[in-house]
């Protein structure tokens, strides 16, 4: 069975963001895969220390949540992101994760797992879609480094509102098939 991890990087618990990803989950769900989801904001991931272990051993010695997050990572086929844009870019809560990744690889820049697909979901006030587009692609780019190779973007535009996406059924809707697709 595959398994999919996804990560909610919003602190608006019933917000864009969560609904879309959820979207994202269900979809998976039907498609049998085994799916796993964390708040970024209910855990606890306290900043890199730049230690460079991990880059040695494949593993972080802080000892917090990320440990648990981290062995779903490896062990997932399908990783989802989901962060509202918050100047400009991912939410703090996001990128604190992000720094702790880089045991993906080793001191060579060599992944020591297997690439996993993997999905974004943003959700932005600006009505503009091209609005973040550069750092959207800067994040593309550091996730394939990491060995994560974005197959899907779902962005949610106009989202001041948290309800804006579970009013937008066609995004709802491409939102489940892309989860459905994985
Ligand atoms: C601190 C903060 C910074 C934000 N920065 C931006 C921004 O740079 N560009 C933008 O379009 N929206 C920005 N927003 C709006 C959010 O991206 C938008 O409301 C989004 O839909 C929230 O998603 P959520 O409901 O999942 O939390 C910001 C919101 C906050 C609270």
């Amino acid at each position: 069975m595959k398994k999919l991890v996804a990560f909610v990087g919003s602190p608006r618990k019933n917000g864009n963001t969560a609904t879309l990803v959820d979207e994202v989950i269900r979809g998976a769900q039907d498609a049998g895969t085994k799916t796993t989801l964390f708040n970024l904001y209910d855990a606890k991931i306290k900043p890199c220390q730049g230690c460079l272990v991990c880059r040695k051993t494949g593993y972080c010695t802080l000892q917090d949540d990320f440990q648990n997050i981290f062995e779903h990572i490896i062990e997932a086929d399908v990783v989802v992101f989901g962060s509202p844009v918050y100047v400009w870019q991912i939410t703090a809560q996001m990128k604190l994760l992000w720094d702790r990744l880089c045991g993906l690889f080793d001191e060579n820049f060599k992944l020591r797992y297997p690439t996993k697909s993997t999905i974004m979901v943003y959700s932005q006030g600006n009505p503009t879609p091209e609005a973040f587009k550069a750092s959207f692609q800067s994040n593309e780019a550091v996730l394939k480094m990491l060995g994560l190779n974005v197959v899907d973007t779902i962005l949610l535009t106009g989202g001041s509102d948290p309800s804006t996406a579970a009013n937008n059924k066609d995004l709802l809707l491409r939102a489940y098939e892309a989860g459905k697709a994985v």
